[in-house]
Protein backbone atom coordinates (compact mmCIF):
# COMPACT_ATOMS: atom_id res chain seq x y z
CA UNK A 1 0.00 0.00 0.00
CA UNK A 2 1.54 3.40 -1.09
CA UNK A 3 0.64 5.67 1.34
CA UNK A 4 2.33 8.96 2.95
CA UNK A 5 4.34 8.00 5.68
CA UNK A 6 4.69 10.24 8.92
CA UNK A 7 6.71 13.60 9.33
CA UNK A 8 5.98 13.71 13.13
CA UNK A 9 4.16 12.25 15.97
CA UNK A 10 1.01 13.07 17.42
CA UNK A 11 2.79 13.80 20.38
CA UNK A 12 5.49 16.58 19.04
CA UNK A 13 4.06 19.15 17.34
CA UNK A 14 4.16 22.66 19.12
CA UNK A 15 3.77 26.47 18.45
CA UNK A 16 7.55 26.28 16.97
CA UNK A 17 5.71 23.81 13.81
CA UNK A 18 3.51 26.60 12.88
CA UNK A 19 3.67 27.03 9.35
CA UNK A 20 5.28 23.96 8.53
CA UNK A 21 3.81 21.42 6.42
CA UNK A 22 3.17 17.82 8.24
CA UNK A 23 1.76 14.29 7.42
CA UNK A 24 0.68 12.63 11.01
CA UNK A 25 -0.09 8.75 10.82
CA UNK A 26 -2.06 7.46 13.81
CA UNK A 27 -6.05 6.56 14.52
CA UNK A 28 -8.84 8.94 15.25
CA UNK A 29 -9.81 8.93 18.30
CA UNK A 30 -12.20 11.09 18.58
CA UNK A 31 -14.41 13.36 15.57
CA UNK A 32 -16.86 15.99 16.06
CA UNK A 33 -18.20 17.52 13.48
CA UNK A 34 -19.33 21.40 13.95
CA UNK A 35 -22.20 21.73 10.94
CA UNK A 36 -19.48 21.43 7.85
CA UNK A 37 -16.54 21.81 9.83
CA UNK A 38 -15.06 18.87 11.15
CA UNK A 39 -12.23 18.46 14.19
CA UNK A 40 -10.67 14.91 14.65
CA UNK A 41 -8.54 14.05 17.95
CA UNK A 42 -5.54 11.60 16.00
CA UNK A 43 -3.77 9.44 18.24
CA UNK A 44 -0.99 7.69 18.09
CA UNK A 45 1.78 6.35 20.67
CA UNK A 46 2.93 10.13 21.68
CA UNK A 47 -0.08 11.81 22.03
CA UNK A 48 -3.15 13.91 20.45
CA UNK A 49 -3.03 16.05 18.15
CA UNK A 50 -5.97 17.89 16.82
CA UNK A 51 -7.06 17.90 12.95
CA UNK A 52 -9.48 20.69 11.69
CA UNK A 53 -11.22 19.86 8.09
CA UNK A 54 -12.93 22.60 6.11
CA UNK A 55 -15.52 22.40 4.13
CA UNK A 56 -13.77 23.75 1.08
CA UNK A 57 -11.75 20.91 0.10
CA UNK A 58 -14.77 18.87 -1.00
CA UNK A 59 -13.81 15.50 -1.41
CA UNK A 60 -12.02 15.32 2.06
CA UNK A 61 -14.68 16.71 3.78
CA UNK A 62 -16.87 13.56 1.80
CA UNK A 63 -13.96 11.16 2.98
CA UNK A 64 -13.98 12.85 6.53
CA UNK A 65 -18.00 12.34 6.64
CA UNK A 66 -17.23 8.38 6.40
CA UNK A 67 -15.00 8.46 9.39
CA UNK A 68 -15.38 6.61 12.01
CA UNK A 69 -13.65 6.49 15.44
CA UNK A 70 -10.25 4.25 15.47
CA UNK A 71 -9.71 4.47 11.99
CA UNK A 72 -5.95 4.64 10.67
CA UNK A 73 -5.70 7.32 8.29
CA UNK A 74 -2.85 9.17 6.99
CA UNK A 75 -3.08 13.18 6.56
CA UNK A 76 -1.14 16.06 5.35
CA UNK A 77 -1.42 19.49 6.23
CA UNK A 78 -0.40 23.01 7.80
CA UNK A 79 0.72 23.44 11.39
CA UNK A 80 -1.70 26.39 12.83
CA UNK A 81 -2.00 28.47 15.96
CA UNK A 82 -5.34 27.28 18.12
CA UNK A 83 -7.88 29.24 18.43
CA UNK A 84 -9.20 27.68 21.80
CA UNK A 85 -5.50 26.45 23.71
CA UNK A 86 -6.33 23.00 25.44
CA UNK A 87 -4.03 23.21 28.45
CA UNK A 88 -4.63 19.55 29.39
CA UNK A 89 -2.62 18.79 25.68
CA UNK A 90 0.87 18.52 24.98
CA UNK A 91 -0.28 19.98 21.38
CA UNK A 92 -2.62 21.85 22.95
CA UNK A 93 -1.65 25.20 21.30
CA UNK A 94 -1.62 23.99 17.58
CA UNK A 95 -4.19 22.35 15.62
CA UNK A 96 -3.57 20.76 11.37
CA UNK A 97 -5.26 22.26 9.08
CA UNK A 98 -5.50 19.00 6.72
CA UNK A 99 -6.02 19.61 2.93
CA UNK A 100 -5.14 15.99 1.95
CA UNK A 101 -6.14 12.31 3.77
CA UNK A 102 -5.90 8.72 2.99
CA UNK A 103 -7.87 6.21 5.31
CA UNK A 104 -4.93 3.20 5.76
CA UNK A 105 -7.44 1.28 7.49
CA UNK A 106 -11.05 1.15 8.62
CA UNK A 107 -12.18 0.16 12.34
CA UNK A 108 -15.18 -1.66 13.42
CA UNK A 109 -17.34 -0.15 16.07
CA UNK A 110 -15.27 -1.01 18.85
CA UNK A 111 -16.70 -3.02 22.01
CA UNK A 112 -16.58 -0.50 24.15
CA UNK A 113 -15.54 3.25 23.80
CA UNK A 114 -11.54 4.18 23.88
CA UNK A 115 -11.38 6.89 26.02
CA UNK A 116 -9.46 7.69 29.52
CA UNK A 117 -12.64 7.50 32.26
CA UNK A 118 -12.90 4.18 30.80
CA UNK A 119 -17.01 3.09 31.70
CA UNK A 120 -16.43 -0.70 30.58
CA UNK A 121 -16.02 -3.17 32.83
CA UNK A 122 -12.74 -5.14 33.05
CA UNK A 123 -13.43 -8.86 31.48
CA UNK A 124 -14.70 -7.07 28.32
CA UNK A 125 -11.26 -4.73 28.41
CA UNK A 126 -9.26 -8.54 29.18
CA UNK A 127 -10.97 -10.20 26.49
CA UNK A 128 -10.04 -6.77 23.84
CA UNK A 129 -6.73 -5.95 25.47
CA UNK A 130 -4.79 -4.96 22.46
CA UNK A 131 -7.66 -1.89 22.15
CA UNK A 132 -7.84 -1.35 25.89
CA UNK A 133 -3.54 -1.01 25.57
CA UNK A 134 -4.82 2.29 23.09
CA UNK A 135 -6.02 4.38 26.55
CA UNK A 136 -3.36 6.24 27.63
CA UNK A 137 -2.89 5.31 31.30
CA UNK A 138 -2.55 1.67 30.42
CA UNK A 139 0.12 2.68 27.87
CA UNK A 140 1.89 5.06 30.58
CA UNK A 141 1.88 2.29 32.98
CA UNK A 142 4.03 -0.16 30.39
CA UNK A 143 6.24 2.76 29.19
CA UNK A 144 7.11 3.15 32.92
CA UNK A 145 7.41 -0.93 32.97
CA UNK A 146 9.94 -0.36 30.77
CA UNK A 147 11.72 2.15 31.89
CA UNK A 148 12.28 0.31 34.92
CA UNK A 149 13.75 -2.53 32.78
CA UNK A 150 16.39 -0.15 31.53
CA UNK A 151 17.47 0.89 35.13
CA UNK A 152 17.73 -2.42 36.73
CA UNK A 153 19.55 -3.39 33.77
CA UNK A 154 22.41 -1.01 33.82
CA UNK A 155 22.17 -0.47 37.95
CA UNK A 156 23.47 -4.12 38.04
CA UNK A 157 26.03 -4.29 35.30
CA UNK A 158 27.21 -1.23 36.99
CA UNK A 159 27.70 -3.56 39.73
CA UNK A 160 29.45 -6.40 37.60
CA UNK A 161 26.58 -8.74 38.06
CA UNK A 162 26.21 -11.09 34.74
CA UNK A 163 23.05 -12.00 33.56
CA UNK A 164 21.88 -15.30 33.14
CA UNK A 165 18.68 -17.06 31.31
CA UNK A 166 17.55 -20.25 33.31
CA UNK A 167 15.29 -22.87 31.95
CA UNK A 168 11.74 -22.44 31.54
CA UNK A 169 10.92 -26.61 30.92
CA UNK A 170 12.62 -28.13 34.32
CA UNK A 171 12.21 -30.55 36.87
CA UNK A 172 9.30 -30.50 39.04
CA UNK A 173 10.41 -29.51 42.49
CA UNK A 174 7.88 -29.14 45.30
CA UNK A 175 8.43 -25.23 46.10
CA UNK A 176 5.58 -24.00 48.25
CA UNK A 177 3.07 -23.45 45.55
CA UNK A 178 1.83 -25.71 42.77
CA UNK A 179 3.72 -26.60 39.38
CA UNK A 180 2.15 -25.62 36.29
CA UNK A 181 3.31 -28.94 34.50
CA UNK A 182 4.17 -29.64 30.96
CA UNK A 183 4.21 -33.10 29.20
CA UNK A 184 6.93 -34.80 27.38
CA UNK A 185 6.44 -36.14 23.93
CA UNK A 186 9.88 -37.91 23.53
CA UNK A 187 9.29 -39.59 27.16
CA UNK A 188 5.83 -40.55 27.24
CA UNK A 189 4.29 -40.31 31.07
CA UNK A 190 7.03 -37.95 32.06
CA UNK A 191 6.69 -34.26 32.69
CA UNK A 192 8.16 -30.95 32.91
CA UNK A 193 7.69 -28.45 35.10
CA UNK A 194 7.35 -24.63 34.53
CA UNK A 195 9.68 -22.47 37.19
CA UNK A 196 8.03 -21.47 40.41
CA UNK A 197 11.36 -19.26 40.34
CA UNK A 198 14.68 -19.89 39.20
CA UNK A 199 15.53 -20.65 42.69
CA UNK A 200 17.73 -23.68 42.52
CA UNK A 201 19.63 -23.07 39.00
CA UNK A 202 20.82 -19.59 40.59
CA UNK A 203 22.10 -21.59 43.39
CA UNK A 204 23.73 -23.73 41.03
CA UNK A 205 25.00 -21.01 39.01
CA UNK A 206 26.88 -19.83 42.28
CA UNK A 207 28.34 -23.50 42.68
CA UNK A 208 29.27 -22.56 39.46
CA UNK A 209 31.00 -19.25 39.96
CA UNK A 210 28.89 -17.21 38.33
CA UNK A 211 29.11 -14.80 41.94
CA UNK A 212 26.93 -12.28 41.19
CA UNK A 213 23.79 -13.61 39.20
CA UNK A 214 21.05 -11.22 38.25
CA UNK A 215 18.13 -11.93 36.11
CA UNK A 216 14.46 -10.42 35.26
CA UNK A 217 12.39 -13.96 35.12
CA UNK A 218 9.10 -15.21 34.11
CA UNK A 219 7.67 -17.30 37.35
CA UNK A 220 4.73 -19.58 37.40
CA UNK A 221 2.65 -20.94 40.13
CA UNK A 222 -0.82 -22.18 40.07
CA UNK A 223 -2.12 -20.73 43.33
CA UNK A 224 -5.25 -18.77 44.74
CA UNK A 225 -5.11 -15.76 42.30
CA UNK A 226 -5.74 -12.18 44.09
CA UNK A 227 -4.91 -8.52 42.31
CA UNK A 228 -1.42 -8.54 43.22
CA UNK A 229 -0.96 -12.40 42.34
CA UNK A 230 -1.01 -14.06 38.45
CA UNK A 231 -0.22 -17.37 37.23
CA UNK A 232 2.88 -15.65 35.19
CA UNK A 233 4.87 -12.84 37.03
CA UNK A 234 7.88 -11.39 36.96
CA UNK A 235 11.26 -11.55 39.42
CA UNK A 236 13.76 -9.62 39.31
CA UNK A 237 16.13 -12.45 40.61
CA UNK A 238 19.59 -12.19 42.67
CA UNK A 239 22.17 -14.31 43.63
CA UNK A 240 25.31 -13.42 45.28
CA UNK A 241 28.14 -15.67 46.49
CA UNK A 242 30.58 -14.92 50.36
CA UNK A 243 27.74 -12.36 51.05
CA UNK A 244 25.88 -11.38 54.49
CA UNK A 245 22.69 -10.84 54.50
CA UNK A 246 23.77 -6.71 55.11
CA UNK A 247 25.58 -6.93 51.65
CA UNK A 248 22.46 -8.04 50.26
CA UNK A 249 20.52 -5.14 51.78
CA UNK A 250 22.91 -2.74 50.27
CA UNK A 251 22.57 -3.71 46.69
CA UNK A 252 19.05 -3.92 46.93
CA UNK A 253 18.28 -0.58 48.80
CA UNK A 254 20.18 0.95 46.36
CA UNK A 255 18.84 -0.78 43.44
CA UNK A 256 15.39 0.66 44.73
CA UNK A 257 16.74 4.07 45.70
CA UNK A 258 17.63 4.26 42.19
CA UNK A 259 14.55 3.39 40.72
CA UNK A 260 12.63 5.54 42.82
CA UNK A 261 14.65 8.47 42.42
CA UNK A 262 14.73 8.33 38.15
CA UNK A 263 11.43 7.03 38.00
CA UNK A 264 9.04 9.24 40.43
CA UNK A 265 11.39 11.62 41.48
CA UNK A 266 11.27 10.74 45.24
CA UNK A 267 14.94 10.49 47.49
CA UNK A 268 14.60 7.24 49.54
CA UNK A 269 16.91 7.10 52.67
CA UNK A 270 20.09 5.29 52.10
CA UNK A 271 19.35 2.60 54.66
CA UNK A 272 15.49 1.45 55.23
CA UNK A 273 14.96 0.12 58.77
CA UNK A 274 14.74 -3.24 59.74
CA UNK A 275 12.25 -5.10 62.31
CA UNK A 276 12.30 -9.02 63.23
CA UNK A 277 9.60 -11.30 62.43
CA UNK A 278 8.19 -11.68 65.98
CA UNK A 279 8.23 -7.80 66.63
CA UNK A 280 6.50 -7.41 63.59
CA UNK A 281 3.86 -9.57 64.76
CA UNK A 282 3.60 -8.57 68.29
CA UNK A 283 3.24 -5.14 67.49
CA UNK A 284 1.76 -5.22 63.95
CA UNK A 285 0.28 -8.74 63.68
CA UNK A 286 1.41 -8.94 60.17
CA UNK A 287 4.76 -9.65 58.76
CA UNK A 288 4.15 -7.42 56.64
CA UNK A 289 3.68 -3.84 58.43
CA UNK A 290 2.56 -0.83 56.80
CA UNK A 291 5.22 1.63 57.94
CA UNK A 292 3.23 4.60 57.09
CA UNK A 293 1.32 4.38 60.55
CA UNK A 294 4.35 2.39 62.14
CA UNK A 295 3.07 4.47 65.82
CA UNK A 296 -0.48 4.28 65.42
CA UNK A 297 -2.39 1.28 66.85
CA UNK A 298 0.62 -0.58 67.86
CA UNK A 299 -1.14 -3.82 69.38
CA UNK A 300 -0.94 -4.32 73.04
CA UNK A 301 -0.53 -7.30 75.08
CA UNK A 302 -2.24 -6.69 78.34
CA UNK A 303 -3.27 -10.27 79.74
CA UNK A 304 -1.19 -9.60 82.36
CA UNK A 305 -3.29 -6.92 84.05
CA UNK A 306 -6.04 -9.67 83.92
CA UNK A 307 -4.44 -13.19 85.16
CA UNK A 308 -6.95 -12.64 88.24
CA UNK A 309 -10.03 -11.88 86.37
CA UNK A 310 -13.15 -12.61 87.50
CA UNK A 311 -14.70 -12.05 84.30
CA UNK A 312 -15.50 -15.64 82.46
CA UNK A 313 -14.57 -14.57 79.35
CA UNK A 314 -11.03 -13.26 80.16
CA UNK A 315 -10.51 -15.88 82.89
CA UNK A 316 -10.82 -18.62 80.44
CA UNK A 317 -8.48 -17.49 78.11
CA UNK A 318 -5.80 -17.00 80.27
CA UNK A 319 -6.55 -20.30 81.46
CA UNK A 320 -6.06 -21.73 77.73
CA UNK A 321 -2.80 -19.70 77.28
CA UNK A 322 -4.79 -17.37 75.56
CA UNK A 323 -3.58 -13.86 75.83
CA UNK A 324 -6.18 -10.40 75.72
CA UNK A 325 -4.66 -7.59 73.41
CA UNK A 326 -5.95 -4.13 72.33
CA UNK A 327 -5.15 -1.39 70.18
CA UNK A 328 -6.04 1.97 70.87
CA UNK A 329 -6.85 5.06 68.56
CA UNK A 330 -7.53 8.56 69.27
CA UNK A 331 -10.07 11.19 67.64
CA UNK A 332 -7.28 13.25 66.87
CA UNK A 333 -5.13 10.71 65.46
CA UNK A 334 -6.40 11.26 61.44
CA UNK A 335 -6.39 14.12 59.36
CA UNK A 336 -10.21 14.71 60.23
CA UNK A 337 -11.87 13.66 63.21
CA UNK A 338 -11.89 9.92 64.15
CA UNK A 339 -15.68 9.40 65.22
CA UNK A 340 -16.01 5.92 66.37
CA UNK A 341 -19.98 5.88 66.04
CA UNK A 342 -22.38 2.60 66.58
CA UNK A 343 -22.15 2.02 63.24
CA UNK A 344 -18.61 2.05 62.59
CA UNK A 345 -18.32 -0.03 66.10
CA UNK A 346 -20.89 -2.86 64.65
CA UNK A 347 -19.06 -2.84 61.46
CA UNK A 348 -15.96 -3.96 63.36
CA UNK A 349 -16.94 -6.24 65.54
CA UNK A 350 -18.36 -8.43 62.91
CA UNK A 351 -15.18 -7.83 60.87
CA UNK A 352 -13.44 -9.98 63.61
CA UNK A 353 -16.19 -12.34 64.33
CA UNK A 354 -15.73 -13.15 59.97
CA UNK A 355 -12.19 -13.72 61.89
CA UNK A 356 -13.78 -16.04 64.40
CA UNK A 357 -13.94 -14.52 67.12
CA UNK A 358 -16.82 -14.17 69.42
CA UNK A 359 -16.91 -10.77 69.48
CA UNK A 360 -15.22 -7.40 69.67
CA UNK A 361 -14.76 -5.31 73.26
CA UNK A 362 -14.65 -1.36 73.17
CA UNK A 363 -13.66 1.02 75.57
CA UNK A 364 -13.54 4.62 75.38
CA UNK A 365 -12.21 7.83 77.17
CA UNK A 366 -15.27 10.45 77.08
CA UNK A 367 -14.73 14.09 76.81
CA UNK A 368 -15.20 14.23 80.92
CA UNK A 369 -12.81 11.58 81.25
CA UNK A 370 -14.82 8.56 82.19
CA UNK A 371 -14.32 5.37 81.11
CA UNK A 372 -17.30 4.18 79.24
CA UNK A 373 -17.15 -0.05 77.67
CA UNK A 374 -19.27 -2.68 76.82
CA UNK A 375 -17.18 -4.69 78.98
CA UNK A 376 -17.26 -1.79 82.06
CA UNK A 377 -19.80 -4.00 83.99
CA UNK A 378 -17.13 -6.97 84.70
CA UNK A 379 -14.13 -5.56 84.99
CA UNK A 380 -12.75 -4.96 88.72
CA UNK A 381 -11.57 -1.17 89.59
CA UNK A 382 -8.01 -2.66 89.58
CA UNK A 383 -8.07 -3.56 85.76
CA UNK A 384 -10.14 -0.72 84.74
CA UNK A 385 -7.08 1.51 86.44
CA UNK A 386 -4.49 -1.31 85.02
CA UNK A 387 -6.38 0.08 81.14
CA UNK A 388 -5.51 3.40 82.27
CA UNK A 389 -2.25 3.68 82.91
CA UNK A 390 -0.66 0.83 80.78
CA UNK A 391 -2.78 2.17 78.00
CA UNK A 392 -2.05 5.70 79.07
CA UNK A 393 -5.45 6.83 78.59
CA UNK A 394 -6.46 10.22 77.68
CA UNK A 395 -9.82 11.42 76.49
CA UNK A 396 -10.86 10.78 72.65
CA UNK A 397 -9.10 7.30 73.48
CA UNK A 398 -11.20 4.50 71.62
CA UNK A 399 -9.89 0.70 73.12
CA UNK A 400 -10.64 -2.19 70.71
CA UNK A 401 -9.94 -5.27 72.87
CA UNK A 402 -9.51 -9.06 71.46
CA UNK A 403 -8.40 -11.93 73.75
CA UNK A 404 -8.39 -15.70 72.24
CA UNK A 405 -5.55 -17.72 70.63
CA UNK A 406 -2.48 -15.37 70.77
CA UNK A 407 -2.01 -16.14 66.60
CA UNK A 408 -5.24 -15.01 65.93
CA UNK A 409 -5.57 -12.41 68.15
CA UNK A 410 -2.49 -10.64 66.84
CA UNK A 411 -4.11 -11.42 63.32
CA UNK A 412 -6.96 -10.21 64.03
CA UNK A 413 -6.34 -6.95 65.36
CA UNK A 414 -3.61 -6.52 62.78
CA UNK A 415 -6.31 -6.58 59.79
CA UNK A 416 -8.65 -4.10 62.01
CA UNK A 417 -5.33 -1.56 62.54
CA UNK A 418 -5.17 -2.12 58.45
CA UNK A 419 -9.18 -1.54 58.54
CA UNK A 420 -9.16 1.49 60.60
CA UNK A 421 -6.69 3.14 59.14
CA UNK A 422 -8.27 2.83 55.45
CA UNK A 423 -11.58 3.88 56.73
CA UNK A 424 -10.31 7.29 58.46
CA UNK A 425 -7.70 8.05 55.32
CA UNK A 426 -4.64 7.61 57.43
CA UNK A 427 -2.32 5.59 54.86
CA UNK A 428 -0.96 8.43 53.04
CA UNK A 429 -0.22 7.48 49.59
CA UNK A 430 2.96 10.40 49.31
CA UNK A 431 5.03 8.56 51.88
CA UNK A 432 6.98 6.04 50.51
CA UNK A 433 8.12 3.20 53.66
CA UNK A 434 10.16 0.37 52.82
CA UNK A 435 11.56 -2.26 55.49
CA UNK A 436 12.88 -5.16 55.95
CA UNK A 437 11.26 -7.74 58.25
CA UNK A 438 14.28 -10.38 59.14
CA UNK A 439 14.59 -13.35 61.26
CA UNK A 440 11.89 -15.40 60.24
CA UNK A 441 10.84 -19.06 61.15
CA UNK A 442 12.40 -21.45 59.15
CA UNK A 443 9.59 -23.94 59.70
CA UNK A 444 5.48 -23.94 59.78
CA UNK A 445 3.82 -26.80 60.43
CA UNK A 446 0.54 -28.13 58.80
CA UNK A 447 -2.10 -29.32 61.25
CA UNK A 448 -4.14 -31.05 58.23
CA UNK A 449 -1.34 -32.64 57.27
CA UNK A 450 0.65 -33.18 60.17
CA UNK A 451 3.77 -31.66 57.99
CA UNK A 452 6.62 -29.09 58.36
CA UNK A 453 7.05 -26.98 55.51
CA UNK A 454 9.76 -24.34 54.79
CA UNK A 455 8.16 -20.69 56.16
CA UNK A 456 10.34 -19.16 53.05
CA UNK A 457 11.36 -22.24 50.97
CA UNK A 458 13.98 -25.42 52.06
CA UNK A 459 17.01 -23.99 51.04
CA UNK A 460 17.05 -20.92 53.62
CA UNK A 461 19.73 -21.67 56.33
CA UNK A 462 18.89 -21.52 59.77
CA UNK A 463 20.69 -18.88 62.27
CA UNK A 464 23.61 -20.51 63.68
CA UNK A 465 21.77 -20.35 66.96
CA UNK A 466 19.57 -22.68 66.20
CA UNK A 467 21.22 -25.29 64.18
CA UNK A 468 21.11 -27.41 67.03
CA UNK A 469 17.38 -28.02 67.00
CA UNK A 470 17.67 -29.85 63.46
CA UNK A 471 18.26 -32.97 64.89
CA UNK A 472 15.20 -32.38 67.44
CA UNK A 473 11.83 -34.32 67.30
CA UNK A 474 10.22 -31.46 69.44
CA UNK A 475 8.12 -29.43 67.57
CA UNK A 476 7.89 -26.50 69.70
CA UNK A 477 11.80 -26.51 69.24
CA UNK A 478 11.44 -26.59 65.66
CA UNK A 479 9.46 -24.31 65.32
CA UNK A 480 11.48 -21.71 67.25
CA UNK A 481 14.09 -22.23 64.59
CA UNK A 482 14.84 -18.85 63.34
CA UNK A 483 16.32 -18.45 59.65
CA UNK A 484 18.66 -15.75 57.99
CA UNK A 485 15.60 -15.03 55.60
CA UNK A 486 14.10 -11.31 55.00
CA UNK A 487 10.99 -10.21 53.39
CA UNK A 488 11.35 -6.37 52.06
CA UNK A 489 7.94 -4.64 52.51
CA UNK A 490 7.16 -1.50 51.11
CA UNK A 491 3.98 0.47 52.57
CA UNK A 492 2.27 -2.82 53.73
CA UNK A 493 3.24 -4.78 50.34
CA UNK A 494 5.60 -7.63 50.31
CA UNK A 495 7.48 -6.87 47.37
CA UNK A 496 10.57 -9.02 47.61
CA UNK A 497 12.02 -12.05 49.45
CA UNK A 498 15.33 -13.54 49.97
CA UNK A 499 17.76 -15.48 52.17
CA UNK A 500 21.65 -16.93 52.67
CA UNK A 501 21.30 -20.38 51.58
CA UNK A 502 22.52 -23.67 52.92
CA UNK A 503 25.41 -24.57 50.65
CA UNK A 504 26.45 -27.56 52.71
CA UNK A 505 24.36 -30.70 51.77
CA UNK A 506 24.69 -32.31 55.34
CA UNK A 507 22.57 -29.51 56.65
CA UNK A 508 20.48 -29.32 53.02
CA UNK A 509 19.67 -32.90 54.44
CA UNK A 510 18.29 -32.54 57.95
CA UNK A 511 15.68 -30.04 56.49
CA UNK A 512 14.40 -32.43 53.94
CA UNK A 513 14.31 -34.55 56.71
CA UNK A 514 12.24 -31.96 58.80
CA UNK A 515 9.82 -31.62 55.85
CA UNK A 516 9.36 -35.58 55.71
CA UNK A 517 11.77 -36.76 52.98
CA UNK A 518 13.79 -39.20 53.59
CA UNK A 519 17.04 -39.39 52.50
CA UNK A 520 15.86 -41.55 49.36
CA UNK A 521 13.34 -39.06 48.44
CA UNK A 522 15.00 -35.99 49.22
CA UNK A 523 17.96 -37.75 46.18
CA UNK A 524 15.19 -38.61 43.95
CA UNK A 525 13.73 -34.53 44.11
CA UNK A 526 16.85 -32.74 44.50
CA UNK A 527 19.59 -35.29 44.11
CA UNK A 528 21.13 -32.56 41.61
CA UNK A 529 21.67 -29.89 44.33
CA UNK A 530 22.88 -31.84 47.19
CA UNK A 531 25.46 -33.51 44.65
CA UNK A 532 26.08 -29.97 43.66
CA UNK A 533 27.14 -29.00 46.93
CA UNK A 534 29.30 -31.77 47.35
CA UNK A 535 31.73 -29.91 44.92
CA UNK A 536 32.69 -26.75 46.41
CA UNK A 537 29.71 -24.95 47.26
CA UNK A 538 30.56 -21.19 48.51
CA UNK A 539 28.32 -19.49 50.65
CA UNK A 540 25.84 -17.16 49.12
CA UNK A 541 22.61 -15.82 49.27
CA UNK A 542 19.80 -13.68 47.17
CA UNK A 543 16.28 -12.32 46.72
CA UNK A 544 13.78 -12.04 44.69
CA UNK A 545 11.81 -8.93 43.90
CA UNK A 546 8.44 -9.13 42.59
CA UNK A 547 8.52 -6.79 39.42
CA UNK A 548 5.18 -6.27 38.46
CA UNK A 549 4.05 -5.24 42.51
CA UNK A 550 6.73 -2.62 41.96
CA UNK A 551 5.58 -1.75 38.94
CA UNK A 552 2.22 -0.99 40.44
CA UNK A 553 3.22 0.38 43.65
CA UNK A 554 4.80 3.05 41.24
CA UNK A 555 1.60 3.51 39.11
CA UNK A 556 0.07 3.80 41.97
CA UNK A 557 -2.65 0.87 41.15
CA UNK A 558 -3.64 -1.86 43.48
CA UNK A 559 -4.07 -4.31 40.69
CA UNK A 560 -0.30 -6.16 38.71
CA UNK A 561 -2.76 -6.54 35.84
CA UNK A 562 -2.90 -3.07 34.69
CA UNK A 563 0.89 -3.30 34.74
CA UNK A 564 1.23 -6.59 32.40
CA UNK A 565 0.37 -5.93 28.88
CA UNK A 566 -1.65 -9.12 29.21
CA UNK A 567 -3.05 -10.65 32.18
CA UNK A 568 -4.82 -13.59 33.51
CA UNK A 569 -8.22 -13.39 35.03
CA UNK A 570 -8.04 -14.26 38.95
CA UNK A 571 -9.22 -17.66 37.23
CA UNK A 572 -5.98 -17.70 35.81
CA UNK A 573 -7.66 -17.58 32.09
CA UNK A 574 -6.82 -15.56 29.55
CA UNK A 575 -10.18 -14.10 27.71
CA UNK A 576 -8.49 -12.52 24.75
CA UNK A 577 -7.30 -15.46 23.55
CA UNK A 578 -9.30 -18.14 25.41
CA UNK A 579 -6.32 -19.98 27.29
CA UNK A 580 -6.38 -22.87 28.57
CA UNK A 581 -8.07 -24.29 25.67
CA UNK A 582 -9.07 -28.08 24.62
CA UNK A 583 -6.21 -29.66 22.34
CA UNK A 584 -7.15 -32.36 19.96
CA UNK A 585 -6.86 -35.99 20.38
CA UNK A 586 -4.10 -36.55 18.36
CA UNK A 587 -2.03 -33.61 20.33
CA UNK A 588 -3.17 -35.78 23.60
CA UNK A 589 -1.50 -39.22 21.59
CA UNK A 590 1.29 -37.87 20.62
CA UNK A 591 2.09 -37.06 24.48
CA UNK A 592 -0.12 -40.40 25.55
CA UNK A 593 -2.23 -38.40 27.66
CA UNK A 594 -5.45 -39.67 27.86
CA UNK A 595 -8.78 -37.36 29.81
CA UNK A 596 -10.36 -38.55 33.03
P1 LIG B 1 9.03 -15.55 46.76
O1 LIG B 1 8.22 -16.76 46.47
O2 LIG B 1 8.80 -14.91 48.09
O3 LIG B 1 10.59 -15.90 46.73
O4 LIG B 1 8.82 -14.49 45.62
C1 LIG B 1 9.53 -13.27 45.59
C2 LIG B 1 8.60 -12.11 45.28
O5 LIG B 1 7.87 -12.35 44.09
C3 LIG B 1 6.59 -11.72 44.17
N1 LIG B 1 5.54 -12.74 43.90
C4 LIG B 1 4.51 -12.60 43.05
N2 LIG B 1 4.14 -11.56 42.28
C5 LIG B 1 3.05 -11.72 41.50
N3 LIG B 1 2.32 -12.84 41.44
C6 LIG B 1 2.65 -13.92 42.20
N4 LIG B 1 1.92 -15.04 42.11
C7 LIG B 1 3.79 -13.81 43.07
N5 LIG B 1 4.39 -14.65 43.94
C8 LIG B 1 5.44 -13.99 44.44
C9 LIG B 1 6.46 -11.15 45.56
C10 LIG B 1 7.53 -11.91 46.33
O6 LIG B 1 8.02 -11.16 47.41
N6 LIG B 1 13.12 -17.84 44.97
C11 LIG B 1 12.62 -17.03 46.05
C12 LIG B 1 13.46 -15.79 46.28
C13 LIG B 1 14.80 -16.04 46.94
O7 LIG B 1 14.86 -16.74 47.96
O8 LIG B 1 15.81 -15.50 46.44
C14 LIG B 1 11.20 -16.60 45.70
O9 LIG B 1 10.70 -16.78 44.62
O10 LIG B 1 6.78 -9.77 45.52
Amino acid sequence: MNYKKRTHTCGNLDTFSIGQNVTLNGWVAKKRDLGGLYFIDLRDRYGITQLKITPEYEELHALVSKIGNEFVISCSGIVLKRENPNKNLKTGEIEVHVFEMQVLNESSVTPFVIEEDVKANEDLRLQYRYLDLRRRKVYENLILRNKVYQIVHSYFSDFNFIEVETPILMKSTPEGARDYLVPSRVHKGKFYALPQSPQTYKQLLMVSGFDRYVQICKCFRDEDLRADRQPEFTQIDIEMSFVDQEDIFKISQGLFRKIWSDTINYNLPDEFPQMTYDTALSKYGIDKPDMRIKDLMVINDITEGFVNSEFTVFKNIVNSNGIIACIKINMNDGPGKIEITRKISDSYTDFVKKLGFAGLAFLKMNENNEIQSSILKFLSNDEIDFFRSNMNLKQGDFVFIVSGRKNLVLNALGQLRLKIAEDFNLLDNNKHEFIWITDFPLFNYDEDSNKYAGEHHVFTSPKNDFMKYLDSKDREEILSIRANCYDLVYNGNEIGSGSIRIHNSEIQKKVFNIIGLTDEEANEKFGFILEAFKYGAPPHGGVAFGFDRIIAMLCGTKSIRDVIAFPKTVSASSLMDNAPNIVSEEQLDDLGISLK
